[in-house]
């Protein structure tokens, strides 16, 4: 067993435009962050991932970097970020930063010098194509962020390429220059202290243009381009130099954001030998949400995470996380927040956070922090759903539709501001607030759940003791127990000698789980479970009913 701090620890994800607002703008600040650190240390939080909080002209909140040595204005200073810094080590907790290196910002230095003229040092440090014969986008592939991958520059009369919006054009990892030039940002930052990095979109790098023009679905106008722009053949050799000239010099904790990469593909990212990174975020349940007929799909969850559960066993590790700054509330959407909010809340909370790996939080998450009610297409912030209303608009087409499409699933719902206490903009700010707050502070915030020890916040906090003070949940094995239960998700941990079940139905239904005979339980037993009584009867589970025992 390959002991590490990263293994042992519990993370919590800050976005700092939505977290705390210390100056009273609006928008969330790095003294902000500073302020709750208490609160965050007194969660039971080992590390703090902060969004990027680098110089961006924000199309898209700070994830477009236009100089990634300084700090966004709106945020603070420099000296506000060793500060911050300071105060995290302080507490011994450790701070990730994000890094956003597949593009920049279309305003960040290189891409100005790049798109002055063709014949510019850097013009090379993007990526640049003529237009096809009828002066048409060199290839169609379709950016994640709707509309297409290409942009034209007339005054250079060639088109450069963005997998996101046009004011973050990709740069371009074939260029030596351009992958020293990362390499040595990342060590600057690495010698100030920080102590990892979650990286951005890192399996989009790589992108296979040989494959020209793609097919193009009904109705759309441009092709999707995963399959040829996510995970592609020869990207572990830069991943390799990226560890080899930074990574591996320092004692520091990586995360990869690895849309693409599967259990069978897992180990040249996160395996303990040939890895790049410490662990990834995989993207395979985030979908199981409101397919065919299933409000969510247990069976497929379990299926999912099963999988890697045990494809990186003894070989990496996992990043365990439900909810991040580009997803929405879970309890909106897995769970149901209007009958069963808090104990479907807790329900998810225990069955993904106590399998192996490292447990993500997202701020709000641990409060129970619910979707954003929208009620018109105008209210919306993402660059992605503004890109897409700008098309749909253009083509005449249904923008109503397009509101009931992203009502529940879109970025916005979780980046309302942090829901503190019940005083106006929800304590986050005294100022009017760049993103409204969900008018569901007053009964839904961080002031009232301190105080009520049956709370979603009071649970959480429970949760991450039971896991800090117990090996078994870092370094014991993960086995599925009555696998084809629809309705719960139910696992034993075993470490040693010792054996724990994590049980969670996650459903508004009763359930019935099934166990074998061996094991055996009494209510002494119980570490934690979300009804008050502490009375289970695995023949009958109530709604959401969710808890760990020893056996
Ligand atoms: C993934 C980030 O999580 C998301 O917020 C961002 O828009 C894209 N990468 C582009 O950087």
């Amino acid at each position: 067993m390959n002991k590490k701090w990263w293994k042992e620890a519990v993370a919590y994800q800050v976005y700092p435009r939505s977290f705390n607002d210390s100056n009273n703008d609006g928008i969330g600040d790095l003294q902000g962050v500073i302020e709750k650190l208490d609160y965050i240390e007194a969660l039971g939080i080992d590390i703090i991932w902060l969004s990027p909080m680098y110089q961006s002209p924000n199309d898209d909140n700070g994830y477009d970097i236009s100089d990634y040595q300084a700090i966004m204005s709106e945020f603070g200073t420099m000296d506000d970020f060793d500060q911050l810094l300071e105060g995290i080590h302080q507490r011994g907790m450790k701070l990730i930063l994000d890094l956003v290196v597949n593009h920049t910002s279309d305003e960040h230095p290189w891409f100005i010098e790049s798109k002055s003229n063709k014949n510019n040092p850097k013009r090379d440090w993007y990526i640049w194509q003529d237009p096809k014969e009828d002066g048409s986008e060199p290839n169609n592939w379709e950016s994640i962020f709707n509309g297409s991958t290409w942009e034209y520059d007339a005054q250079t009369e060639q088109y450069y390429f963005h997998l996101f919006s046009k004011k973050q054009p990709d740069l371009n990892w074939s260029n030596p220059d351009v992958r020293e030039a990362i390499y040595k940002m990342m060590n600057w930052w690495f010698e100030k202290g920080i102590d990892g990095f979650r990286v951005d979109a890192i399996t989009h790098i790589k992108k296979t243009f040989e494959a020209g023009d793609l097919p193009v679905p009904e109705g759309k106008t441009y092709a999707p381009a995963f399959d040829v722009d996510m995970n592609q053949p020869g990207i572990q050799t830069w991943l390799q130099e990226m560890k080899d000239k930074s990574l591996s010099k320092y004692d520091i904790m990586t995360v990869g954001e690895a849309n693409g990469v599967t259990p069978n593909n897992a180990e040249a990212w996160v395996g303990d030998e040939k890895g790049k990174f410490n662990m990834i975020f995989q993207f395979e349940h985030l979908g199981l949400w409101n397919t065919g007929d299933v409000q969510f799909d247990v069976r497929a969850y379990k299926a999912v995470l099963n999988a890697w559960q045990n494809n990186l066993d003894d070989i990496g590790w996992n990043a365990l996380f439900i909810e991040n700054h580009d997803q929405p509330r879970r309890v909106s959407t897995w769970g149901d927040d209007k009958n069963f909010w808090y104990e479907s809340a807790t329900s998810h909370a225990l069955v993904y956070f106590l399998q192996k790996g490292t447990p993500f939080i997202y701020q709000g998450q641990e409060i129970g922090m619910t979707n954003y009610p929208f009620k018109n297409i105008e209210t919306f912030n993402d660059v992605a759903v503004v890109n897409e209303y700008n098309i749909v608009k253009d083509q005449h087409g249904d923008v109503n539709a397009l509101l009931e499409k992203h009502k529940m699933e879109n970025r916005d719902n979780s980046r309302t501001p942090m829901q503190w206490d019940d005083s106006s903009f929800a304590g986050f700010s005294k100022h009017e607030p760049w993103f409204p707050v969900n008018p569901n502070y007053r009964k839904i915030n961080v002031a009232a759940q301190q105080q009520n020890p049956n709370s979603i916040l009071n649970f959480y906090k429970s949760m991450i003791q039971v896991k800090k003070t117990h090996d078994i949940l870092t370094y014991g094995s993960f086995t599925l127990v009555d696998e084809e239960n629809e309705r719960v998700f139910a696992y034993l941990r075993e470490f040693n000698d010792e054996r724990m079940l994590i049980v969670g139905n996650l459903t508004d239904q009763t359930a019935t789980l099934n166990l074998p005979e061996t094991f055996i339980f009494s209510s002494n037993c119980v570490l934690l479970h979300n009804y008050n009584d502490r009375i289970i009867h695995v023949n009958e589970l109530r709604p959401y009913e969710a808890f760990i025992v020893t056996l």
